[in-house]
């Protein structure tokens, strides 16, 4: 049996993908950050499914030390990794500093799942078909990459911040691909498209009108996890990687800033910030 790990398994895609994942006879962990919400998602995807291999790593993604542990408790408790969905994520009304002193949607969105997936390698290494999927965002396309200015500290406004963390997944993604490339593990982000979720809940006034406005005319969580899905289980992308996909076709990226020269910029800087050097 295939073991996944979803990141964000309480809500929306995520929850969906556990699903997905369960229908199709996977055993699925997913990384919730409330108990409650999560033994609900829990026991709705065996009683659905009637899989029973479903079980959840609590873990609140603006601490890095309770990343760590969910990536130890994970090890512990699996023999291998096959499939990593990178998926939880938040777009916060104003700038928000964490008890690790980082600006609180570039650590959840960014920088948790880039110490997790980093501590996982070499579970995924034991698999003999290993993805990595990163749940990124056609928002990409309007996000900027500053080093100088990663955690808002020059100027912070809401959606730029959930574009540029959804470009620094991409950034992420082609970066990861690049030297994993001998391994045979593959890494693919995704736009999921439009979906009525969770997203962006925190928000008030003419954001929230708006949003109930356009509900009607976004798809569902299960429509919205059909990518990841496919790029977890299709053998048609069982050799693919550094790839960026929508509606389960790849997409050429455009985004300026996606050069090779600020993709390791990024990653030595989550390095640094990850307390992960040598
Ligand atoms: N919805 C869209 O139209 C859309 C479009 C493009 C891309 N996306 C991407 O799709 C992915 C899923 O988004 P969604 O729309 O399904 O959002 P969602 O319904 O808000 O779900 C987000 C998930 O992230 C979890 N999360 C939030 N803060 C956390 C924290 N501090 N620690 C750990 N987990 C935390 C949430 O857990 P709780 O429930 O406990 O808060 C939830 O499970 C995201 O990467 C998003 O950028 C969505």
């Amino acid at each position: 049996m295939k073991n996944a790990l979803v990141t964000g398994g309480t809500s929306g895609i995520g929850k969906a993908t556990v699903a997905g994942l369960a229908a199709g006879d996977y055993q699925v962990v997913f990384q919730a950050s409330d108990k409650e919400k999560a033994d609900k998602v829990k026991r709705e995807v065996i009683l659905s499914t009637g899989n029973k291999n479903i079980d959840y790593i609590l873990a609140d993604f603006t601490s890095k030390r309770e990343v760590r542990t969910c990536a130890e408790t994970f090890k512990k408790n699996y023999p291998k990794l096959d499939i990593l969905i990178n998926n939880a994520d938040v777009c916060l009304p104003e700038r928000r500093i964490t008890a690790d002193g980082l600006e609180e949607s570039f650590q959840i969105n960014h920088l948790s799942h880039f110490i997790l997936t980093n501590l996982l390698l070499d579970e995924l290494k034991k698999s003999d078909d290993p993805r990595i999927i990163n749940v990124s965002s056609a928002a990409h396309a309007a996000g900027r990459f500053d080093p100088d200015n990663l955690q808002g500290e020059k100027g912070y406004s809401p959606f730029r911040a959930y574009a540029d963390t959804k470009l620094i997944n991409i950034m992420f993604t082609l970066e990861l691909a690049e030297r994993l490339k001998d391994s045979g593990i593959s890494v693919n982000a995704l736009h999921p498209g439009v979906v009525s979720t969770n997203f962006a809940h925190e928000f008030g006034g003419v954001f929230k009108i708006l949003y109930k406005l356009g509900k009607p005319f976004m798809i569902t969580p299960e429509k919205g996890s059909v990518t990841s899905l496919y790029l977890a289980s299709s053998d048609h992308v069982k050799y693919v990687s550094g790839k960026y996909f929508a509606k389960c076709k790849t997409v050429r990226l455009k985004n300026q800033y996606l050069t090779e020269e600020n993709r390791k910029v990024l990653w030595q800087k989550s390095l640094e910030l990850a307390d992960m050097v040598s």
